[in-house]
């Protein structure tokens, strides 16, 4: 669809991440950034954009040539080196130091841990759907997605109930932008303050090892044969709180709002849940929370022409990769849980694919196998609907619904 429209497009093509009017639809844009300039350069604020399917999938495996070690945010960005921001986060380090760090945290994020979550996620989710099932009205984003990830992070952090809402509250901040603006805002800053104060706070409360959960398990391991430091430890529980918290909530919200608008899909999903696995990929693949990442280019390179230099700033664009007709064929713009694609750019590829694809795949599953089970006549009222505006990650603010009123035992 969009192959054809843009051969006639005459607007000059510029991508401002930050513009609040690129986040409605912003596919018909990055169809032109694929098609007219697959290696783009954004003169004003200084970046380039890969948004081809492979050049996506090569930066991220390429981290000699593609690396993390000057940000992986526009904003955030930095010489290549260590961030002086008070806290050492492995997402922003380069194997082969990374590589020590990631089997660190594989040692205590197991699969066998994640695994075993699915009954507490069902009962953690059917509990915010018990608080609204009576009333026949909610927000989606309030009331169910919005609070039940940080309940499930912090369940595997072994964050107490009580301090979750402040956390939530802060990690929500960090990712808030201006209209078309790169500077970062007070009230994220505040957000990113605010999370680090409190594990300055709780760390030395905590006893190594004592099966409180993952922090606790953190405290009582070596790396290079000595304990991890505090700006290490500090990194891990800011990066386990953002990563797990913020992209499965949006990406909750993303599919309800999605087969609200899609109701032969919905149906389908109603009628047959066991095709909400399918449902989630193609979510994680038509709009996913995460839409790029931001890498510094270590060597002058080429690539469709254009000449990168080292230092320069590139966004490897998973948002625009995973609609590359080149990859799905001539369907990449159609959202359809039936696809099954062999590979999707969603968590990212090479050393640091994400740690918690699988915990966000089971968070997803389970809450919209209960959402569709226990509610599944809802309706979002669309004119109502607030967007959630940051550079790179996307979502809502408030999605309201109404639903017929369920008894609940
Ligand atoms: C829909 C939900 C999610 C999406 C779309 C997502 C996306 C991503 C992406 C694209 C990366 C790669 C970053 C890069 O290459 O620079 C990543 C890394 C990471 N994610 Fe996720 N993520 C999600 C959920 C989670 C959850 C639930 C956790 C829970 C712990 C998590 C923890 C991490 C961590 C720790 C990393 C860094 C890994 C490393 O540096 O080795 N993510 N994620």
């Amino acid at each position: 669809m969009y192959r054809a429209a843009m051969a006639t497009s005459v607007e000059p093509l510029v991508y401002n991440p930050y513009a609040f009017s690129v986040h409605d639809d912003p596919y018909e844009l990055y169809a032109r950034l694929r098609e007219e300039a697959p290696a783009y350069w954004n003169p004003e604020l200084q970046f380039w954009v890969l948004s081809r399917f492979d050049d996506v999938l090569e930066g991220f495996r390429d981290f000699e040539t593609f690396s993390s070690a000057g940000g992986i945010s526009l904003e955030n960005r930095r010489a290549l080196g260590r961030s002086n921001a008070g806290f050492d986060s492995m997402i922003e380090i380069d194997p082969p130091e990374h590589t020590a760090y990631r089997k660190l945290v594989n040692r205590v994020f197991t699969t066998r841990k994640v695994a075993a979550m699915e009954g507490e996620i069902r009962r953690i989710v059917d509990g915010y759907l018990d608080r609204v099932l009576p009333t026949g009205t909610c927000d989606l984003v309030d009331d169910i997605t919005g609070p039940f990830p940080m309940d499930v992070i912090s369940a595997l952090l072994g964050i107490p109930d009580a301090d979750r809402a402040v956390l939530r509250h802060h990690a929500d901040q960090i990712l808030i932008r201006e209209d078309g603006k790169m500077t970062i805002p007070q009230a994220s800053l505040d957000g990113i303050f605010g999370l680090l104060d409190y594990f300055i706070a709780d760390l030395p409360k905590r006893t190594p090892g004592d099966g409180s959960g993952i922090i606790s398990d953190l405290l009582g391991l070596e790396v290079d044969g000595r304990s991890l430091t505090q700006e290490e430890l500090l990194g891990f529980c800011v990066l386990f709180v953002i990563a797990g918290h913020e992209t499965t909530t949006k990406m909750v919200a993303n599919a309800v709002e999605l087969l609200s608008r899609h109701t032969d899909q919905r149906a389908a999903i109603v009628a047959d849940p066991s095709l909400v696995s399918g449902a989630v990929e193609e979510v994680l693949r038509f709009h996913n929370s995460t839409q790029y990442m931001h890498r510094t280019v270590t060597r002058d390179i080429e690539r469709h022409g254009a000449t990168m230099r080292a230092g320069d700033s590139v966004l490897l664009h998973i948002g625009a990769g995973n609609h590359d007709w080149r990859e799905y064929g001539d369907t990449a713009e159609q959202f359809d849980i039936h696809r099954r694609p062999e590979r999707v750019l969603s968590f990212g590829y090479g050393a640091h694919f994400c740690l918690g694809a699988a915990l966000a795949r089971m968070e997803g599953k389970v809450a919209l196998e209960q959402i569709h089970r226990r509610m599944p006549d809802y309706r979002v009222d669309h004119d109502a609907k607030v967007r959630f505006h940051s550079s790179n990650v996307t979502g809502w603010i408030s999605v309201p619904m109404t639903f017929t009123p369920q008894s609940v035992g």
